[in-house]
């Protein structure tokens, strides 16, 4: 969708469809919708009242303009109360609409710079964003593809003085809903294509457009450097496994240095703890935060963050073989400490130990920020969509749960209880990956604690909202390319 903000009304720009919104309390139609209504001779106050359109968020009806209009279809979304008006309103209000408009069959769509109580900025990203993130379709692997495609976007902003504001945020938007659509892609693909060479290789055509350097790591060289967790979970795989490391360095006075990790499972069975049909079914999803890291650090040059960030995945598949690790066996992590394979299924830790040590050790983070498909549990104590946070330094909690809100992500901080720390215990090794049934997504955050040392770390765990199994709001089902905005969010605020 190529995005541009013009300077006129919805009015007056010729499409094939102009969205408009309409307050839930407004008595009256305001503009600009009470000079399109006036333009087509009140058929658009009729269709309203016809339709008993009540302006609730999400809502959408539209009307023919039948040659009364530069634009041959008003389409009209609810905004909901005008005093309650967030960004998250215009990104849900402007999906809607924009998802009308295509069914419709438009592909050059105007939209009003809706909701007038945000400052312009926020406004033209949100709507931006609602109207790239709304419209996502996934048909690579179907013969029959939809010719509905919503080609253009013209942002109109009539207001002279809020123009270049509209302008920067429309283009952030436009960069955040794509990195998103980027890790979408990755998690909707099958793993049969999506293993742990074609990360490796997508991480590479980044670095190839310019501004980040890419290394990837082999299994030798993993070896080298004493990742016996991450290899003990890749040794049941054929699939090679891959150390990714993408770096993007800003041209100025780096801030700080921030290691954002992605667990980059391509497809987890549950290894010789086999998975059971029905769990095991959603897996190819266990490489979300691989995904987003991918979707993040290819945003990143045009986004030009003053900070140093340092995107890491440990891929690999997770798979049952003669080769595989079994229960009982014990490895040996990069920074020394063994463990006690207690459940082969929890392989996400392991890899995400190692690559937090190569943060930590090779690196020398100031922060490192984890996002991982981790445990069944979080999406039991929190549902599909919320993630959990976790992390040892409150002050990096709060900035990341801010971004959170600033994106429209719901997370949800959840405590790493010291007491906790004991279940974690083997009998032959420094530590086991399991503790019991109860508090798992904590057990889990706990495991990963204990490689952050004393660096401000922080982990989310996207096992319920990174794939979605009813359409939402904001995507339809599947990957959804959660923690993207928020991370992106929180790395380009940090930098002001
Ligand atoms: N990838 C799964 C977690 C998961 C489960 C993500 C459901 C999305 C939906 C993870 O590797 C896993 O298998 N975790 C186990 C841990 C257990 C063995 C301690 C789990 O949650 O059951
Ligand atoms: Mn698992
Ligand atoms: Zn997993």
């Amino acid at each position: 969708m190529n995005v541009t903000v013009v300077g006129q009304g919805v009015g007056a720009v010729s499409a094939d469809a102009v969205v408009i919104g309409v307050y839930a309390d407004d008595k009256k139609l305001r503009e600009p919708a009470a000079r399109l209504d006036h333009a087509s001779g009140g058929a658009l106050a009729d269709v309203l009242q016809a339709e008993k359109f009540q302006g609730k968020v999400g809502s959408v009806t539209h009307l023919h303009t039948n040659g009364t209009l530069p634009s041959r279809r008003v389409v009209v979304v609810g905004l909901g109360r005008r005093g309650d008006t967030t960004a998250e309103t215009l990104r849900r209000a402007a999906a809607a609409g924009l998802r009308r408009a295509r069914d419709l069959g438009a592909r050059h769509v105007a939209i009003e710079v809706l909701g007038d109580r945000l400052p312009a900025r926020q406004r033209a990203q949100a709507i931006v964003e609602g109207s790239i993130l709304g419209t996502y379709t996934f048909d690579r692997y179907k013969r029959e593809k939809s010719d509905k495609q919503v080609e253009t976007l013209q942002v109109a902003e009539p207001d002279g003085r809020h123009r270049r504001e509209a302008a920067d945020g429309a283009r952030r938007g436009e960069i955040f809903a794509q990195a998103t659509w980027f890790a979408r892609d990755l998690v909707n693909a099958p793993a049969n294509d999506v293993h742990p060479t074609h990360l490796a290789k997508v991480a590479q055509d980044i670095a190839r457009a310019g501004g980040v350097r890419v290394e990837i790591l082999e299994r030798a060289e993993c070896k080298k450097l004493g990742m016996g967790m991450f290899l003990g979970v890749a040794a049941g795989s054929e699939q090679p496994p891959k150390f990714i490391h993408l770096a993007y360095v800003p041209s100025g006075r780096r801030r700080k240095k921030v290691a954002v990790i992605g667990k980059g499972i391509t497809f987890d069975s549950g290894g010789l703890d086999l998975k059971s049909a029905e769990g095991m079914l959603r897996m190819k999803d266990d490489m979300s935060g691989a995904a987003a890291v991918l979707g993040i650090m290819r945003a990143l040059p045009a986004l030009k963050p003053a900070v140093e960030v340092h995107g890491l995945i440990a891929a690999t598949e997770n798979m049952p073989s003669g080769a595989a690790i079994r229960p009982g066996d014990v490895l040996r992590a990069m920074n020394g400490t063994t463990v006690e394979i207690g459940n082969t299924d929890a392989e996400g830790r392991l890899t995400l130990g190692d690559a937090i040590c190569y943060a930590s050790q090779k690196l020398d983070a100031d922060e490192i920020v984890d996002m991982a498909t981790l445990t069944g549990a979080c999406v039991v104590a929190l549902g599909p969509l919320v993630s959990g946070l976790f992390s040892n330094n409150q002050a990096l909690a709060d900035r990341l749960l801010t971004a959170a809100e600033t994106a429209g992500e719901r997370v949800w901080q959840l405590p790493l209880v010291d007491e906790y720390r004991e279940n974690l215990k083997s009998d032959v090794a420094d530590m086991n990956n399991v503790g019991p049934r109860g508090g798992g997504a904590i057990t889990a955050g706990l495991f990963l604690k204990e490689f952050a040392g004393e660096r401000a770390w922080a982990h989310f765990d996207i096992a319920g909202p990174a794939f979605v199994e009813k359409d939402m709001p904001l995507s339809p089902k599947g990957g959804t390319g959660c923690a993207v905005r928020t991370i992106l969010t929180y790395l380009t605020d940090a930098g002001k």
